[in-house]
């Protein structure tokens, strides 16, 4: 197997490795370990059906809870992100967010399978949580180690929520629900329980609030904190190409989708793994 980071660690291709047959338990441990090292790591030419996919999954750890947008028939676990080419409504996935953060057991991983990519744009941005973090004064460090955010998916996934985002004009099919109203209180700085790295965790789409702070103190400080994770440093930027497969930690990465594809398809298809309690 070939690993090549980038330049800054944040991100790495995988070659020489056929994710579509059943892997070594050697080549899984490759992989995880590059995946924690790199944080989000592509495999390019790696066409898969679906259960070859489901299959690779499994191998990184078991099916996430995936709320909110309709499966797959047959493949309860596989979504299908798909943006037709005169669709308008607002991209699926374009706010920066770490996927389900506001479950009580976040992901610990998300994987892409790329079907249908449009010759400009519609690339995958990534923020990187752990250098978000020791970029910030030590006084606001421990500021934020004292922390806990709120998390709600009510901005997208509550009745309202959809509704305001086109959710009848979508070529995806959303599943509005009250319970999208719900708030899961989590640190603000977690610890990734793999690696021991402090990671900052909050997220535009996702953190609504933080806990013991007033509504307005509490978007005073995510809003900071949402422009100090935006620095060109901690990004890195995503170009897709058809059948390949990318996979993120989710415990320390959030990422955007792009648009400027007006006029193209995108297709690709999307699998959790399922995560622990952040602590
Ligand atoms: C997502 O947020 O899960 C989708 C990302 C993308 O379409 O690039």
């Amino acid at each position: 197997m070939n690993i090549s980071p980038h330049e800054n660690d944040f991100g790495a291709a995988i070659e020489g490795v056929d994710l579509s047959k059943a892997l070594s338990a050697e080549e899984v441990s490759q992989i995880r370990r590059a995946w924690l090292r790199y944080r989000m790591v592509y495999f390019p030419d790696q066409p898969m059906t679906h259960e070859q996919l489901e299959k690779f999954s499994l191998a990184i750890g078991s099916f996430g809870d995936d709320p909110y947008v309709r499966a797959i028939d047959g493949h309860p676990h596989i979504v299908e992100v798909r943006r037709e080419p005169e669709e308008d409504v607002p991209l699926f996935g374009g706010t920066w967010h770490s996927d389900w953060s506001f479950q009580k057991t976040p992901p610990n991983a998300t994987i892409l399978h790329a079907k249908i990519i449009p010759p400009v744009g519609g690339d995958t941005h990534y923020c990187d949580g752990v250098r978000a973090f020791s970029a910030l004064d030590s006084a606001m460090q421990a500021r934020l180690e004292g922390l806990h955010a709120l998390h709600s998916a009510r901005k997208p996934y509550s009745h309202e929520g959809v509704k305001a985002g086109g959710g009848d004009r979508r070529s995806m099919t959303l599943l509005p629900s009250d319970k999208a109203l719900s708030i899961q209180r989590h640190p603000m700085v977690r610890t990734h329980p793999e690696t021991g790295e402090k990671v900052l965790w909050v997220n535009p789409l996702y953190t609504i609030g933080v806990d013991g702070l007033s509504e307005k103190e509490g978007e005073a400080l995510l809003g900071e904190l949402f422009e100090h994770m935006k620095a060109p440093e901690f990004i890195y930027r995503h170009r897709w190409r058809e059948n390949m497969l990318g996979m993120w930690d989710n415990r320390c990465v959030m990422h955007s989708a792009q648009g400027g594809y007006a006029g193209h398809r995108r297709v690709l298809h999307r699998l959790t793994v399922a995560g622990s309690a952040p602590y």
